[in-house]
């Protein structure tokens, strides 16, 4: 073994020059494949003289770990190289999809309801969820002590003086607002929230959701009322769905009524959705009182009109059987993922 083979391996690895990563691994293959020039003389040092042996054995290391790094080195060089035609990624793979959300199960029914009682001619008129006390009882002929103004049921936003004002316990507030400045007739459907101080359970919530209708013009009847009330439930629960009315009291209304629907799920046997009865009941309505229309300044001899009031959760229960409204405010995936195949209604 001569210095001199050492010293022109050492000398061809500064001067190598690589241009590709598939030159490079030629080049290690070259100096330390198994057939490599610095391979050999690993070989060739088994024949070395003993006393010679310390020193090529010192040489040789030095001259396979500078092969090693000059090696890495032109890889590095190689591949920063090659990034530079353009970045490293597949254009033609599929992108992420985004996660689409979907209508919450309320919004689709109150969306429903809206689209069946404007093929009706009913426009939608809305009003403020902080609302004062005569638009949600007064003007609506709730007597002065009647409960339903009392602490335990209604939020007070500010409490004390003649009109306080407070949240809307009903979106029948929206009807005072509507005959205050829309001429007679008048046909609209009010959705929205509205709250009551309720203990949270599966029947019963502080904030839920409404749609009142109301409708006034000249010799409206109960027979219109009741009309109406049919053809929407049969729109809503299916073509052949029966309604019966009960009567009912409600300050504002004059007689009042609560309506059943004929259960869709049983057709009548009776299930444990109407609990053994056959019947459902979706809403309160009955004949505009009197008293409510002079409030706002309508002529009392002259029109007459019917209103009713609906909660959207409870229809979206029925329509879905949902046994628990504290599903509808949780926001659970898992429940909103099961209307996501819901219509685009
Ligand atoms: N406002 C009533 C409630 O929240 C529902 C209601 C009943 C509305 C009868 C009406 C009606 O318009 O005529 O319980």
């Amino acid at each position: 073994m001569k210095q001199q083979d050492i010293d022109r391996i050492a000398a061809s690895l500064d001067a190598l020059e690589c241009k590709t990563l598939k030159e490079v691994e030629e080049a290690r293959v070259r100096f330390l494949g198994k057939k490599g020039e610095i391979t050999a003389l690993f070989e060739e040092f088994r024949t070395v003289d003993r006393d010679q042996k310390a020193i090529f054995g010192r040489l040789l290391n030095e001259l396979k770990q500078k092969a090693q790094a000059r090696i890495e080195e032109l890889k590095g060089k190689a591949a920063d190289e090659g990034s530079s035609d353009g970045p490293k990624i597949d254009l033609s793979m599929p992108g992420d999809p985004y996660e689409l959300g979907s209508r919450h199960p309320v919004s689709i029914v109150r969306q429903e309801i809206v689209d069946i009682f404007r093929k009706f001619g009913y426009d939608v008129a809305e009003g403020p969820e902080i609302e004062d006390d005569y638009h949600v009882f007064e003007a609506l002929n709730f007597p002065a002590n009647h409960p339903a103004r009392d602490m335990q049921d209604t939020f007070f936003v500010s409490a004390g003086h003649l009109n306080p004002l407070l949240l809307r316990t009903h979106t029948s507030s929206v009807q005072v607002r509507t005959m205050e400045k829309m001429p007679v007739p008048i046909r609209v459907i009010c959705p929205g929230r509205v709250f009551r101080n309720e203990a949270i359970s599966a029947r019963a919530h502080c904030i839920f959701h409404q749609v009142e209708g109301l409708y006034i013009d000249e010799n409206v009847s109960f027979a219109d009322l009741k009309q109406a009330i049919l053809l929407f439930a049969r729109e809503m629960f299916g073509p052949d769905t029966q309604i019966r009315m009960r009567p009912s009291y409600f300050p504002f209304t004059e007689p009042s009524a609560e309506v059943d629907v004929s259960c869709n799920i049983c057709h009548g046997k009776g299930c444990n959705i109407c609990k053994g009865t056959g019947w459902l009941e979706i809403l309160g309505c009955g004949m505009v009182d009197p008293n409510v229309l002079e409030a706002s300044g309508i002529d009392s001899k002259r029109y007459s009109g019917f209103a009713f009031g609906m909660g959207l959760e409870r229809i979206a229960m029925l329509k879905w059987r949902v046994n628990d409204l504290r599903h509808y405010f949780e926001n659970d995936m898992r429940f909103l993922r099961e209307f996501a195949a819901a219509p685009e209604v």
